[in-house]
């Protein structure tokens, strides 16, 4: 891992892994927000952070500019593709048209339908985690709850076993929260290539109804997908669905830990869930994510050349007040929200359905049988960055 001097000025030399950004980025984008509004960096390799909700919506929709291709807020050498993955992970690393078939083809998978039927499965997953850690009086609620839920519905949907749970978070924490030490990104990045190269072989021979088989089995224009397209979409659905559905649950518990008022609210209100869902996505978006400049242009000022790495800020974005009334304040019953936490235009999250089913069944089952509940005394909240950001440890205490 490269040390690195803190940061001084947020403005001219700003880093996303600066632990004060990755603990509280919130009063940084204020600043910038105020001052600047566009920030830039030399730190690894280079790039602009947007920080106002125009600027961000404006970015997301302008793909000819910006290009999909380079997707990693964290530059990494690691990728660990050797060459098996040379369309990356499409669709989120592609422009048209290959984003265009490719998302058509997993968005079935993600529709309100679908959704539905994992829907008792992750309450009855919730609900033995609880009967788990309920015998006790304490529970780190990131590692021991948030973390086990999504990896679970997705294994669920590729279709492989739920016991390498631990083994995928692992890696895909070794991807997305390590970029500093390329040594775990290559290990992560190996481990789900080799494991779903496997997996594809078994699929191809012995379909089933799971994601793996059904792109196994697909044609395109009348052939059938390449197995590095195949390889490079599951990884995706396996990265993408993990990280930030747990950092999101993770982060909607802490905010509740500390908010009595908004706990009490909840239990008493349980209609105000789905408000509060979309509160939780908006105050704590985990997911930030990069382009790369197509062309030499100037964008609201600042003069971007090609090759240029631009951060789509969409956190800062649903934290801009003129955006957003009490942009600062988590209101519960937020009656206009029309937050960017999953992303917006062609890029828009393909997965939001099951991550906002996966939040809202894991605060409800929460809530039920865990009504009251607040941070350990002497808590050490530890918080992931970068691409992804939200909480690792919460140490709670219940009656
Ligand atoms: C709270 C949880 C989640 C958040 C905040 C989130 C956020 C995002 C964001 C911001 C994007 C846009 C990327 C861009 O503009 O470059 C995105 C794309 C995507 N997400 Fe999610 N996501 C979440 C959960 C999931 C889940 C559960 C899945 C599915 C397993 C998923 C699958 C995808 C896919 C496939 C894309 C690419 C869509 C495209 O490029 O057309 N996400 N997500």
């Amino acid at each position: 891992m490269t040390l690195r001097p803190p940061v001084v000025d947020w403005a001219t030399d700003f880093d996303v892994m600066d632990p004060a950004y990755v603990e509280d980025p919130f009063s940084i984008w204020d600043d910038l927000r105020k001052t600047c509004p566009i920030a830039h960096t030399d730190r690894r390799g280079g790039a602009w952070l947007l920080t106002t909700y125009a600027d961000v919506t404006a970015a997301a929709h302008d793909i000819e500019r910006f290009s999909s291709l380079e997707i990693g807020v964290i530059a990494s050498d690691e990728e660990p593709d050797d060459g098996l993955l040379p369309y990356g992970r499409p669709p989120i690393s592609a422009d048209p048209p290959l984003h265009t078939w490719t998302r058509r083809l997993l968005l079935p998978w993600f529709s309100h339908g679908r959704v539905q039927s994992y829907e008792e499965m992750t309450r009855d997953l919730c609900r033995r985690l609880i009967d788990g850690f309920m015998t006790g009086d304490h529970v780190d609620a990131a590692a021991d709850y948030a973390q086990q839920i999504p990896v679970r519905v997705i294994a669920k949907i590729l279709g492989v076993p739920e016991d390498l749970a631990d083994v995928f978070t692992g890696w895909v924490r070794d991807v997305l929260e390590f970029a500093d030490e390329p040594d775990r990104v290559r290990r992560g990045g190996d481990g789900i290539l080799g494991f779903l190269i496997e997996h594809l072989q078994l699929r191809k021979d012995d379909p089933r109804d799971d994601l793996i088989s059904q792109l196994a089995h697909t044609n395109h224009e009348g052939e059938p997908l390449e197995d590095s397209l195949v390889l490079g979409i599951a990884g995706l659905v396996l990265i993408a669905g993990i990280d930030t559905t747990w950092s999101a649950i993770g982060s909607a518990l802490w905010h509740l830990a500390q908010h009595p008022d908004d706990t009490a609210r909840l239990v008493a209100q349980p209609d105000l869930m789905d408000s509060a869902v979309e509160e939780f996505l908006r105050a704590y978006s985990p997911v930030t994510m990069a382009r790369i400049v197509t062309a030499d242009s100037e964008f609201e000022g600042c003069p971007m050349a090609a090759g240029d790495k631009l951060l789509m800020n969409f956190p800062a974005a649903n934290r801009d007040p003129s955006a957003f009334d009490r942009a600062d304040e988590v209101v519960l019953d937020r009656a206009h929200n029309r937050h960017i936490a999953f992303g917006t235009g062609i890029h828009r999250c393909a997965g939001s359905n099951l991550a906002r089913m996966e939040l809202r069944v894991a605060v409800e089952e929460w809530l039920a049988r865990i009504p009251t509940f607040r941070l350990a005394e002497d808590a050490v909240v530890t918080w992931a960055g970068g691409q992804v950001r939200g909480p690792r440890s919460i140490p709670m205490v219940f009656p």
